[in-house]
């Protein structure tokens, strides 16, 4: 594939503020005049966005975990031919709410059952290999972000671990960042919004070169 765009993943445990803060990053890219496509995970097509209402229907509860595995690739897999491809070979900035490194620390740190192998393998099929180049992690300690989380939105099957899980994810990005420093830039998202969307703006900018 030509690629002339780039693609920036988000990523972060509940309640760190990460679909607000993208929303904002791409309101003030769009005024700065770059071409911008802001999508999320699981959903951002017609098709993902079903698959995201199986995934999060709490009448869902006999899932197994390797339906659910399954059914993030499929939302991903559409999600990267239909929409981050084209937009990339069209030189657009895609922010994502989410890509495989997800799975990796939810089903993967999570959980525990799966070997992380398996996983970077269906990622690689359902992605065709196509990464991020760079992902901001928004670090938040748990109890905090299960905290702030509490004051607002529904409740669905995907909100329902326990402490214990969260913990695991939350150490899971943290090794993915200190395995591959190249694309990850972890950012503490426990200070107050506009601090965090400073250093969001600044990491953004310093990789398309313009700060
Ligand atoms: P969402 O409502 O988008 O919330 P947020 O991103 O603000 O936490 O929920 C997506 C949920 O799906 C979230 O709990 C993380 C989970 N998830 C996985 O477990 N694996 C994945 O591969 C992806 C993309 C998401």
């Amino acid at each position: 594939m030509e690629k002339s765009g780039i693609f920036i993943s988000f990523e972060g445990s509940e309640g760190c503020g990460k679909s607000t803060q993208i929303q904002h990053l791409a309101d003030y890219l769009i005024k700065m005049q770059h071409k911008v496509i802001l999508t999320r995970e699981p959903g951002g097509t017609v098709i993902g966005e079903q698959i995201r209402m199986i995934l999060a229907n709490q009448a869902n509860s006999m899932m197994q975990l390797r339906t659910e595995i399954l059914l993030f690739q499929a939302s991903r897999a559409q999600l990267v031919e239909e929409l981050i491809k084209p937009h990339l070979a069209h030189g657009y900035i895609v922010l994502c709410d989410r890509y495989a490194d997800s799975t990796i620390a939810y089903q993967g740190y999570g959980y525990q059952n799966i070997e992380l192998d398996q996983l970077h393998s269906l990622i690689s099929f359902a992605t065709d290999g196509l990464k991020p180049d760079l992902t901001i992690l928004l670090d938040l300690d748990v109890e905090i972000g299960l905290q702030r989380r509490e004051h607002g939105g529904q409740v669905n099957r995907l909100d329902t671990y326990e402490l214990e899980f969260y913990r695991r994810v939350r150490a899971g990005y943290l090794e993915m960042a200190r395995q591959e420093p190249a694309r990850w830039v972890i950012v503490d998202a426990a200070r107050p919004f506009s601090q965090v969307q400073n250093d969001v703006r600044q990491i953004v900018l310093q990789r398309l070169g313009t700060s």
